[in-house]
């Protein structure tokens, strides 16, 4: 059973009082045996203030909304145990994203908008006939399929990108991950030029730096580096130059 008291230093800051400049605020928490980030801020709003701004629907690492710097680290609040942090911690909303207030950010609306960008949806001419039975799809791409889609969209890739943090618009790895989960599934009947069209650009493939930060703070552990190579293997397929 731990001891420790531990100091939280939380940014603060709400756009729309504009005339308040953001600032850093400290709180105390008694650290609990198997205390998470996201337990200690919910002991901070019960206890102490209760208008701090910060998102969280699962509780579980399933929703991807508790996302934020911890110790300059894009993580989920919810899975990182305070036992492995310093005592001075160091919460921040993740960058990249609108900020809504505080450590609350609008992943929701640059998913939706990388949704319609990369047109996330099978495209096909099969007309629907709801009497005909399903195809059937072999077992592997089946997982394949389910491993891209294990993405939670909590943005940690996104906040840790150099690329996304200097480009407007670039769709970083949970972009190009979305790509390569539509180019694996026989559904989509969209050829190899057209995928290209997608991802073909600064703001797909071309803009990845390959560092893989990405590939190391996902939280889900994707295999991002995999599916950067996927998509690049493909385009060098076609005659394109990455
Ligand atoms: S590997 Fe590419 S997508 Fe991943 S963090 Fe680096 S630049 Fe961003
Ligand atoms: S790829 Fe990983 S880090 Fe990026 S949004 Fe999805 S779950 Fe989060
Ligand atoms: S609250 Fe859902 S992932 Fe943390």
């Amino acid at each position: 059973m731990s001891n420790r008291t531990l100091t939280f230093n939380i940014f603060r800051f709400d756009p729309y009082r504009p005339e308040v400049a953001p600032y850093m605020q400290s709180f105390s928490v008694e650290e609990l045996d198997g205390m998470t980030v996201f337990v200690a801020l919910n002991k901070i709003r019960e206890t102490e203030d209760t208008a701090i701004k910060f998102d969280f629907v699962c509780r579980a690492s399933i929703c991807g909304s508790c996302a934020m710097l911890i110790n300059g680290r894009p993580q989920l609040a919810c899975k990182t145990l305070t036992r492995n942090l310093p005592k001075k911690i160091t919460l921040m909303p993740l960058p990249v994203f609108k900020l809504i207030g505080d450590l609350s950010v609008d992943t929701g609306a640059w998913f939706r908008h990388l949704s319609l960008k990369t047109k996330s949806w099978i495209h096909t001419d099969k007309a629907f006939d709801p009497q005909v039975l399903e195809e059937r799809m072999d077992n592997q791409t089946a997982l394949d399929i389910y491993e891209a889609e294990r993405c939670i969209e909590c943005g940690c890739c996104i906040a840790s990108c150099a690329t996304a943090n200097i480009m407007e618009d670039f769709w970083g790895a949970a972009g190009i991950n979305r790509v390569a989960r539509f180019m694996i599934d026989p559904r989509d009947g969209r050829s190899g030029k057209e995928y290209f069209e997608v991802i073909g650009s600064e703001q797909g493939a071309f803009g990845c730096m390959g560092l893989m930060a990405c590939d190391d703070l996902c939280p889900m552990e994707l295999p991002l580096q995999m599916q950067l190579a996927f998509v690049r293997r493909k385009m060098l397929g076609l005659g394109f130059k990455v």
